[in-house]
């Protein structure tokens, strides 16, 4: 079968670093087409990027020309790791122009036309591509993965919600400098501490939760509701968001109830065997010292959301700490599954 040719917007950056890296082998897609600033056009991608992960940069890709950031030659598969103010100009121009725009940014991310979509958690939220102007009028559209902490969460949640109902959740966040994008925060900032601030974080993860675990009905999601609160924290950690979880639930569960909630959670990408769908999304550790981002990361190839901690709670019901990966599971890797679900829909074709 020969592969769909795709392109990536941001290339350069972290997460577009990730896309390269995670579409080296893929069975399906084939980056044959690159795009970042003005600053990197016209330069060979090894030139152009400050590549930062630990494999080399693919033979195939290094020499690679970056092009400019117009649809003009572009695929019709792009993957989009763009800044939130550049994306909210440029996304919706490639999608005018008959692309499938599959996009990390939050730019769009609300709009209440465009999927903001998990794979495991809200497949069926994908129709409302239909309902997209751009759709109508070019084939073009916009499918969105979440804020790469608001994913970890709806992971760990979204068991529990279906079992048990959820009235109240609180989120403290301790998260990793990539997620900051290259350079990111300056080390004189980091190094020895601890930043209790990250612009506009602790709305993306209040808002897009409820969308992730909302209901569609008819061309719209009705968000879930239930009280949450948000609490964002940037840490010397490299790579790896970790969150310590209180939660209400509806519905009275036993601790080992929950565990085999999240233990047995299974759902549309593994029924499908998606390329990239973790063989369990969500693991729960037994260790009362785990997860750490330093040993549990790299779980399901980045894609797991581990899970350990289960204690009660003196406020709310139940406590218990999340760790994701933030540019895997929190960005590239959640933008590949969403494509591949794409794919398998005939979305693609
Ligand atoms: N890092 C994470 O963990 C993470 C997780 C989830 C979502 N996201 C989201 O993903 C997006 C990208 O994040 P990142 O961390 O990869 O950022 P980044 O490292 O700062 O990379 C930004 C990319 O955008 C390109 N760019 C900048 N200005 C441009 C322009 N005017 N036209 C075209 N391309 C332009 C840059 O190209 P040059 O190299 O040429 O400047 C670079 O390729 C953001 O919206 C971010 O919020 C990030």
């Amino acid at each position: 079968m020969s592969k769909t040719p795709i392109g990536i917007l941001g290339a350069t950056g972290v997460v577009g670093q990730r896309f390269i890296q995670m579409l080296e082998h893929h069975p399906w897609f084939e980056v044959a087409w690159l795009a970042a600033s003005d600053r990197s056009e016209g330069k060979t991608y090894a030139e152009a990027v400050r590549w930062r992960l630990k494999t080399a940069i693919p033979a195939k890709i290094a020499g690679l020309k970056v092009s400019p950031a117009t649809p003009q030659g572009a695929p019709k598969i792009i993957f989009a790791a763009l800044d939130s103010a550049i994306a909210a100009e440029m996304e919706p121009r490639f999608a005018e122009a008959g692309c499938a725009v599959v996009s990390n940014s939050s730019a769009l991310r609300m709009q209440s036309d465009v999927p903001l979509v998990i794979p495991e958690v809200n497949a069926a939220h994908i129709q409302l591509i239909e309902t997209q102007a751009w759709r109508k009028q070019s084939g073009g559209y916009v499918v969105t993965n979440p804020n790469c902490s608001a994913i970890g969460l709806v992971l760990a949640l979204a068991p529990i919600y279906r079992r048990f109902g959820l009235e109240a959740v609180m989120a403290v966040t301790m998260q990793a400098v990539s997620g900051a994008g290259y350079p990111g925060v300056a080390s004189l900032d980091i190094l020895g501490n601890v930043i209790p601030y990250i612009k506009n974080e602790e709305e993306k993860m209040q808002e897009e939760t409820q969308k992730l675990l909302g209901k569609m009905n008819g061309s719209s999601v009705i968000p879930a509701e239930f009280a949450m609160s948000a609490q964002c924290n940037r840490v010397a950690v490299e790579d790896g968001h970790t969150e310590s979880i209180s939660i209400r639930l509806k519905s009275k569960a036993k601790p080992e109830e929950i565990i085999a909630a999240w233990n047995e959670f299974r759902s549309e990408p593994q029924e499908m065997k998606l390329p990239s769908a973790p063989e369990k999304p969500v693991v729960y550790l037994e260790a009362a010292d785990r997860p750490q981002p330093r040993f549990d990361i790299e779980m399901g190839a980045g894609m797991t959301t581990a899970v350990g901690r289960l204690r009660p709670c003196g406020v709310l019901d139940w406590k218990f700490t999340v760790l994701s990966h933030n540019t895997i599971r929190g960005a590239a890797g959640a933008a590949v599954l969403n494509a591949e679900l794409l794919k398998a829909q005939g979305y693609l074709a």
